[in-house]
């Protein structure tokens, strides 16, 4: 996998999501756990450029890059030419001068299209309109982390049809997850991810159902997972959205439809009217503080994969 880029799960089979996983608990069994000094990117350079506000991706990758023994630079709109002063052709070639690698949050998936065509190194996605995999992967490794294991979990999103559902169904399917979609109607996935969705579950013998209804999605699932109702670039929507969304926040009477042992997760940034405050502050059940802080351990896994040979000393986990 060294010198491919990371922009949409899509990319990766299922062995390589699983090397991706298993990386990543080596990563943070052997660091964090064990407290070893494990810095492989060192002389390694990280550009992140960032279009839009971030709290995790912006502090996992720089500061994971960090404890790989790499050196990040962090680069806002107003610091860099990107796509403003500066056409993206020019920034990718110039950019591929000076670092190894690039992390890009943008508005477009073109833009990280365009980066990594003209760019001659890998270029990773830190979300875009459409995708957001390096979510999808520390949203899996906590589940694997919880379930032990993540081949036949049952997942009920209830949300928006948007950038964070769309990699789940790209990453989970093929680990074995069966996934049952509740959006609102006109707030539908894209269709041709959904093409590529359905793909997908029919090659990896998965389930995947689309509804109206949140109660259809949750009825019998482990987790649920849910995610703002405007994402950024949709602020001028909010009012609109609030009303269409109505009856879709996650609340203990929704919840109570799933399995006994039903879990809750969000990406983060949160807010209230998507989830209420018993189900995610539920300490038993919402499981967000952890998928946040593997955020920091998955993309150290990615980031150092796309750069180097990585063999994991620690068992591979079941997946
Ligand atoms: N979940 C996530 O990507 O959060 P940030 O927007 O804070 O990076
Ligand atoms: N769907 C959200 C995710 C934020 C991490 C957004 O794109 O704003």
């Amino acid at each position: 996998m060294v010198g491919q880029d990371f922009l949409t799960l899509r990319d990766f089979n299922k062995a390589e999501i699983e090397q991706f996983l298993w990386t990543a608990n080596d990563l943070k069994t052997r660091i964090k756990l064990n407290g070893e000094r494990y810095e492989p990117l060192q002389g390694k350079s990280l550009a992140l450029i960032f279009q839009k506000r971030s709290t995790r991706t912006r502090l996992s990758s720089e500061t994971g890059f960090a404890l790989l023994g790499g050196k990040p630079c962090f680069l806002s709109p107003e610091d860099i030419h990107l796509g403003v002063n500066e056409c993206i052709l020019d920034s990718a070639r110039v950019l591929s001068g000076f670092v190894d690698i690039i992390l890009a949050r943008v508005y477009a998936q073109q833009t990280l299209d365009e980066l990594a065509a003209e760019g001659s190194i890998p270029v990773v996605s830190g979300l875009s309109d459409t995708y957001h995999p390096l979510q999808t992967l520390a949203d899996l490794l906590t589940l694997q982390e919880h379930f032990g294991k993540l081949k036949g979990l049952k997942m009920a999103w209830v949300g928006d049809g948007n950038n964070i559902i769309h990699s789940l169904m790209m990453g989970g399917l093929p680990m074995g997850v069966d996934i049952n979609i509740a959006t609102p109607k006109g707030y539908e996935c894209d269709s041709v991810v959904v093409k590529d969705a359905v793909a997908l579950a029919e090659k990896h013998g998965t389930k995947l159902n689309f509804t109206n209804d949140p109660k259809e999605a949750v009825h019998k699932s482990d987790v649920i997972v849910t995610d703002t109702w405007v994402s950024m670039g949709q602020e001028e929507e909010a009012k609109i959205r609030l009303k269409a969304f109505d009856g879709y926040q996650v609340d203990a009477k929704m919840a109570s439809l799933a399995n006994p042992d039903w879990v809750f997760l969000h990406c983060l940034p949160r807010h209230p009217e998507e989830v209420s405050d018993e189900v995610f502050y539920d300490a038993k059940r919402s499981l967000v503080w952890q998928e946040a802080e593997n955020r920091k351990w998955t993309v150290m896994s990615i980031l150092l994969h796309l750069l180097k040979e990585h063999i994991p000393t620690t068992p591979k986990p079941n997946f």
